[in-house]
């Protein structure tokens, strides 16, 4: 069985840091969407796997390589245009050939592992199976309608909801899906929608089977949900633990776990926590309280006597601060940097 990740996307959502990053190589936990994505297929024996790309998201292939360090081999292909889902499936049907083959978003994060769409297929006579998962906004997802013990339709982001199922980023399909994406007029979005090509294969009669996801599941779409996983990436991994990575100097420091500390870091008359993880090369100096928040790679806190939670520092971003008690909110894009003068007494 091959596997096959979307990572084409433009990910407007996830602006600014989207601009510089393809959304798919955003950190939860300091690792990469898509490094979680390889493993998950890694984990169910596949090994086979075909990476889909915009042509201008030249810092994937280096961050992946030929997929020896994750024990698989890997192949891009190219999505030139951003025609949706099923049109990256259609592109990279020379690399599927006719085999079965397990379907991934790449910006989709998941807790269970993929053994419940493998053994779904392996059961009964199926063509294909879908991942689903209760979540709190139906409207923003393709929606399952499942009677008894059986998916009779799947609607993309319906206005009402047949129920609270949505179809998550986790797929299994097999030869015939071929077919229905052949068939498939763009939708309303401009885009040939996978919910549609699932239909039609249901409509014709097709029997596609589900499997319902008992862990966490967050599709790392937008900023809020970036630090909802990276929270329960973190309580995962690290329960209320910290960790911190090579040539990191902590000193006087009040942790609160989960916190996760990259490489090379130096923190100094810092609290910190819970749920904050810093990649490598952050400097952080006399912060009152950073809670909730994602630094990445070389950026730079100092003097902030406020509280700073539900944030997100980009890469080589710096802020300044001051001695007033309040707190904030930043959400700083890469190598943006700000600096708040002190406040001036009034004199009497
Ligand atoms: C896509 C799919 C949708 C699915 C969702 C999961 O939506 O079209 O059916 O439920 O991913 O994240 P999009 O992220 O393109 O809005």
């Amino acid at each position: 069985m091959k596997g096959l990740i979307l990572c084409a996307g433009r990910g407007t959502r996830l602006h600014p840091f989207s601009y510089s990053q393809p959304k798919t190589l955003l950190p939860v936990a300091n690792h990469p969407v898509l490094h979680y994505c390889i493993r998950k297929l890694r984990e169910v024996g596949v090994y086979d796997i075909g990476i889909v790309i915009h042509p201008s998201q030249v810092q994937i292939p280096p961050l992946v390589g030929d997929g020896s360090q994750f024990g698989a081999t890997i192949t891009f292909i190219e999505q030139k245009e951003p025609l949706g889902i099923a049109h990256a499936v259609q592109l990279a049907q020379p690399f599927l050939h006719d085999e079965p083959f397990i379907l991934l978003l790449g910006d989709n994060l998941l807790m269970d592992s993929l053994h419940g769409l493998t053994r779904a297929f392996s059961g009964t006579a199926t063509d294909g199976v879908v991942m689903l998962s209760e979540v709190e906004r139906p409207q923003d997802y393709g929606i399952a309608e499942v009677q008894e013990g059986r998916l009779v339709s799947v609607e993309e982001k319906p206005r009402q909801p047949k129920s609270n199922l949505a179809v998550i980023g986790a797929y299994l399909f097999t030869k015939p899906i071929f077919e229905s994406i052949a068939t498939l007029q763009p939708s309303a979005r401009g885009e040939y929608e996978i919910t549609d090509a699932i239909q039609s294969l249901i409509n014709r009669g097709y029997h596609i089977a589900h499997a319902v996801a008992s862990g966490k599941y967050s599709d790392v779409g937008t900023i809020d949900r970036w630090l909802e996983a990276n929270r329960w990436m973190l309580t995962s991994e690290l329960g209320r633990q910290h960790q911190m990575g090579k040539d990191t100097i902590v000193e006087n420091c009040e942790i609160e776990g989960p916190v996760l500390i990259g490489d090379g870091c130096q923190i100094r008359n810092c609290r910190l926590g819970p749920f904050v993880s810093i990649q490598d090369g952050v400097h952080l100096e006399n912060c009152a309280h950073i809670e909730n928040s994602i630094l990445l790679e070389n950026s730079s806190l100092c003097d902030v006597a406020w509280k700073i939670s539900d944030s997100v520092f980009g890469r080589s971003s710096h802020l300044t601060g001051n001695s007033t008690d309040s707190s904030g909110v930043f959400i700083l894009s890469d190598k943006s940097s700000i600096r708040i003068p002190a406040n001036k007494r009034e004199e009497p």
